[in-house]
């Protein structure tokens, strides 16, 4: 049976952006083939903890003696590790926080990122290798091309990095701007802007829940 991984990381849990496109994402690719199923990952209702031993960052055989994970600590990894391994697809929910992803992503990208497991390292191992993962990122500026703040999301680049080259999974990136538009007032020229950026993902959301 085809399985969607559905992950959430906004601490909003009433109005979030990304959460309402991750969701969309989700219904669409349900509604789109027989007999799928979701698993869902809410990172900021059930927070995954950081990474209590860097020796969580490498397989046993590339650990070194100090390194010494606590035994419940490799098994909540490993089974973060075996949810990505068996879907089909992922959907993950990453607001931007402090020009940033949510420490609770973080801590999840701590988590299921490898080496020598889930990343290349001694051996070229990448199991995750080919899975498409969609990234929802709802930011309350806006970071494009000719911006002023151009060049300050450090949401959207490490999240294609770590997903895309290290784990080799197949990212598309869905990005709702100018959330904030409302909240304050200095930004109510760019309401028009605002409405249109959430109109395109949404469409891009369900183009891409169809697709994959
Ligand atoms: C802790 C925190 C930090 C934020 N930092 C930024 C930021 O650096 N840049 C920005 O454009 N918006 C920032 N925002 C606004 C959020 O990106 C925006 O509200 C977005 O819609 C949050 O995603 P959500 O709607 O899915 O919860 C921040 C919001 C919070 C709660």
């Amino acid at each position: 049976m085809p399985n969607l991984l559905h992950i959430d990381s906004s601490a909003n849990p009433k109005t979030s952006a990304s959460r309402e496109l991750t969701r969309l994402f989700a219904t669409t690719w349900l509604e789109a083939g027989d007999d799928r199923a979701v698993s869902y990952r809410d990172l900021h209702a059930d927070p995954v903890p950081h990474i209590s031993d860097a020796g969580l960052h490498y397989a046993p055989r590339l650990r070194v003696d100090a390194e010494n994970p606590d035994p419940a600590a490799e098994a909540l990894q490993a089974e973060l590790i075996a949810e990505v391994a068996t879907a089909d697809a992922v959907v993950i929910g990453a607001p931007m926080y402090n020009w940033s992803i949510p420490s609770s992503l973080k801590a999840w990208i701590d988590h299921i990122h490898v080496l020598g497991t889930t990343a290349p390292y001694d051996t070229p191992d990448q199991p995750f290798a080919g899975i498409p993962v969609v990234v929802v990122s709802s930011r309350g500026l806006t970071y494009g091309a000719g911006s002023k703040d151009e060049g300050l999301d450090h949401t959207i680049p490490p999240l294609v990095h770590v997903l895309g080259t290290a784990l080799g999974m197949k990212v598309d990136v869905v990005t709702s701007d100018l959330t904030l538009v409302g909240r304050i007032a200095a930004l109510d020229p760019l309401t028009e802007q605002s409405t249109a950026s959430a109109s395109d993902a949404r469409n891009k959301v369900i183009e891409l829940a169809r697709q994959i």
